[in-house]
């Protein structure tokens, strides 16, 4: 024991010096964009990345035909399409992050604007859509040699249509699919039941003729119950006992931050080494309660430029507001493996909906939302090229890197004499934490148990840094990989976990305790990323399964 502590302290020691070098030069550095493909044939509406490092990216069916053909010359008939009966085109694709190759997937029926969450064993479930699809429940199970895989249909499977609802995953496995337009209730899946469960919440939170309600964001708070905020209002959700056990107060300025006034929203990381969790809810951006109407007359008003934050299981919470460098409607918002907020694509004027937004936000903020380690809040990160609008999406990559693509507002692809054509180009964004600066203190993870349980249950990861280890700056994280559209990334958790003990097993090469989740509530079972992050500066995220 005295041989651990004083192994501790000499770490201590040697490398206070490095960590504040190491924040001073990383809140300088502002990232590095990659173009990854000028055209992968489709704009990527909806994004999620799965526990074999593909992404699985799809459209709408109803737009006429993509850039991008089905293999060996199928083609889809579908006689209620209401734009293309025989389409020979692809409307999704699978796109593999370590060869960056893509392979066209077939979808038979309408996705437009939907939903979906991975159920824990590592199949995606997507919900909904419009037309032919707004009923309609579709799988995709990652195959091992993923050359044949593709999306299963199971027609009529929700009890009610599904378009721009909300999706996340519970801590029994199950997925609750929330609201959608004109549908003021929510369901399960899979369900026990017939019928949908009201929630007057969506019926009061609807703006006439704008709804501003849509695309909920919900969050599943370390108590078990679900956190919904929907126009400037929010709820504390016992969906269980379908009662409402908490109205929060109105986010501070009235102005909407759901569909259309599009906003963002995250559950900040919870951190499993206080020993009490504190969960704190932070929405950003958004666009003011008449820039809808007034963007269909041509007037463009200025997005939001606040951020709220709210302690949800304070006993009077209230926010807190920020103001970000650059006001943004239409921003994704993610939780980077290192604990920082990234905000991300989107516009400065006008709302979400068909050429509805102008003058593109390129440039990415990072928030660093902790406030005692740190000199900064915001930091704004180094422009992309291509203006990333309406139906764009962004999501961690399992490297760290962010995938971003999409970007279509118009009702058709149409890349002529149009204000922002549509863009079917993909690109990485690589935040500061990657440049090759950081690879000294960088850990390099070399073990890691593939099964983690719950209550505590220890596991023990390896890595190597390439300098000694500040022990202080040390975290190791989890990531719930999201299904990222329409800016809101559904099911997005991070949770840190307890560090139990470090062990020198070599020179530059370590052992780690660490505790797993306590409950499945603060992280619901299936795959996750494990980060080890050492100032700030993770490692490569790792697949592991909690269950
Ligand atoms: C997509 O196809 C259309 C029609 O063939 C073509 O005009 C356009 O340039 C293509 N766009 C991209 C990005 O490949
Ligand atoms: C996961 O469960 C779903 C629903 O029971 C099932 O359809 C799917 O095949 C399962 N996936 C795997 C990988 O076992
Ligand atoms: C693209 O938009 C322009 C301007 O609204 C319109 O004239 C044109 O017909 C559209 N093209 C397609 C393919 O929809």
């Amino acid at each position: 024991m005295i041989d651990f502590l004083l192994f501790l302290l000499s770490f201590l020691h040697f490398f206070s010096v490095v960590t504040s070098q190491v924040r001073s030069s990383y809140s300088g550095g502002s990232g590095e964009w990659q173009l990854l493909h000028q055209s992968v044939g489709i704009s990527a509406m909806h994004m999620q990345l799965l526990r074999n490092d593909k992404v699985i990216i799809f459209d709408r069916t109803d737009f006429g035909p993509s850039n991008l053909s089905l293999p060996d010359g199928i083609c889809r008939v579908d006689n209620s399409d209401t734009v293309l009966q025989t389409d020979c085109t692809a409307h999704s694709i699978l796109y593999d992050i370590n060869t960056n190759a893509f392979r066209p997937l077939m979808i038979q029926t309408d996705t437009w604007c939907s939903s979906g969450a991975v159920l824990p064993n590592g199949t995606l479930v997507q919900t909904g859509g419009f037309n032919d699809g707004d009923r309609n429940i579709r799988s995709f199970t990652p195959c091992r040699d993923d050359e044949y895989c593709d999306w299963i249909e199971f027609p009529w499977s929700l009890i009610q249509r599904r378009w721009y609802a909300t999706n996340q995953v519970l801590p029994d496995g199950r997925i609750i699919i929330v609201g959608g337009r004109r549908q003021f209730n929510y369901e399960f899946y899979p369900s026990s039941s017939s019928e949908v469960i009201w929630l007057n919440f969506l019926t009061e939170t609807n703006d006439q003729g704008m709804e501003n309600n849509l695309y909920p964001f919900l969050h599943l708070l370390p108590d078990g119950n679900l956190f919904i905020f929907a126009n400037t209002r929010s709820i504390l959700l016992d969906y269980n006992q379908n009662r409402v056990i908490k109205v929060f107060p109105r986010i501070p300025g009235d102005d909407p931050r759901n569909y259309p006034s599009t906003g963002s929203s995250v559950l900040l990381p919870l951190d499993e080494s206080n020993s009490v969790i504190e969960p704190e809810i932070m929405v950003c951006g958004g666009a003011p309660r008449a820039s809808f109407t007034q963007a269909t007359q041509g007037n463009f008003i200025r997005a939001i430029s606040t951020c709220g934050r709210l302690k949800v299981l304070d006993p009077n919470p209230s926010w807190t507001m920020e103001d970000m460098p650059l006001a943004r409607v239409m921003g994704d918002m993610i939780l980077l493996p290192n604990g920082d907020v990234l905000i991300i694509n989107g516009a400065e004027l006008g709302t979400a909906g068909w050429e509805l937004g102008r003058s593109p936000v390129t440039q990415p903020i990072i928030y660093r939302p902790s406030t005692d380690v740190s000199d900064w809040r915001f930091a704004i990160m180094s422009p992309s090229t291509r203006p990333r609008m309406y139906h764009s999406s962004a999501i961690l990559l399992t490297d760290g890197r962010i995938l971003v693509s999409g970007s279509n507002p118009h009702v058709n692809y149409n890349f002529t004499n149009v204000e922002y054509p549509t863009d079917l180009s993909m690109e990485s964004y690589s935040p500061p934490y990657l440049s090759p600066e950081y690879d000294q203190i960088r850990p390099r993870i070399l073990s890691v148990d593939e099964k983690i349980g719950y209550g505590g249950k220890l596991f023990s990861p390896t890595f190597q840094v390439q300098v000694y280890l500040t022990t202080n700056a040390l975290s190791v994280s989890i990531v719930a990989p999201s299904f990222a559209t329409h800016s809101f990334s559904m099911n997005q958790r991070m949770v840190s976990l307890k560090i139990v003990g470090v062990t020198g097993l070599s020179p530059y090469t370590y052992g780690l305790t660490v505790a797993g989740p306590s409950t499945a509530e603060i992280a619901p079972p299936g795959y996750y990323l494990l980060f080890v992050v050492h100032a700030h500066v993770p490692s490569q995220g790792m697949w592991v399964k909690i269950e």
